[in-house]
């Protein structure tokens, strides 16, 4: 079990206050170096299509002047290849985008859709950009993402997080399946989506999970507390449940 647990801290929706003015503030980049400070471990930012959040912009400069790692957050297609292979982000999420949808719905279709993934996870891997795929807590994701070569794949937390009473433990144990599987199969393994202080720590007690990739939550609450101390309790919550995991299994 791995003792330590990454954050990964989505700024997108830093973007989208901004962009609801069309001026410059609030600036992601700004949340970004903040999120440093208070203990974040990566930046995520999704480079979406329709530009809705996160801009070009705001791509070139995380890259030029954020010291963190990013991990741009792409779907497969020509233009966020392009982009990707001009930034070379320490890594890169390809997930699925309908344009009309409020945020991302589900996971890749790593099995459905490996002819056309395929180059994508080639192209960016041989450019030294750690690939992950998005995807659904289930065996037939996993054995696609590790056909398809990507080292990495992020486990979609949405029916976990928004199950209900009968439903979370059920999910919660898919999500501690694919975990498993995931390292079995020699694949890094992160989560992420709709992650909140109220839901995060059984998924932080996941003992095979590295990373935690969380944006939404983060930047609502930082609108009554400030994002440096939501970064820190939500950093608090995450360490206090894998100490707590850590403890169960060597007592
Ligand atoms: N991981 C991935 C791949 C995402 O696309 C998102 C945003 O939808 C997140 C994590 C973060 O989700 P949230 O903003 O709900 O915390």
């Amino acid at each position: 079990m791995s003792k330590t647990l990454r954050l990964g801290v989505n700024i997108d929706h830093v973007a989208t206050i901004r962009n609801a003015r069309g001026i410059a503030h609030p600036d992601p980049i700004r949340a970004a170096r903040m999120a440093a400070e208070a203990g974040a471990d990566g930046i995520t930012a999704h480079l979406r299509e329709d530009r809705r959040h996160i801009s070009d912009e705001d791509i070139e400069r995380l890259s030029d002047q954020i010291d963190l790692p990013l991990n741009l957050e792409m779907a497969a297609t020509e233009e966020m290849l392009a982009i990707a292979l001009q930034h070379r982000p320490h890594a890169a999420c390809i997930v699925p985008e309908k344009r009309l949808e409020v945020t991302t719905e589900g996971g890749l279709d790593a099995h459905g859709g490996a002819n056309h993934l395929r180059r994508y996870v080639d192209e960016m891997v041989q450019a030294g950009i750690r690939v992950s795929l998005f995807i659904d807590p289930e065996p037939v994701q996993l054995q696609a993402a590790r056909h398809l070569g990507a080292p990495v794949v992020e486990l979609h937390t949405g029916c976990y997080a928004e199950a209900g009473p009968d439903t979370w433990k059920v999910e919660l144990e898919r999500l501690c399946g694919a975990a498993a599987l995931a390292e079995d199969m020699g694949l890094e393994c992160h989560a992420g989506h709709g992650l909140s202080y109220d839901n995060v720590g059984p998924v932080a007690a996941i003992p095979n999970l590295k990373e935690l990739n969380i944006g939404h939550f983060l930047v609502g609450e930082a609108i009554f507390g400030g994002l440096d101390s939501a970064i820190k309790r939500m950093r608090s919550l995450m360490d206090k449940a894998r100490a707590e995991a850590l403890g169960n299994r060597s007592a």
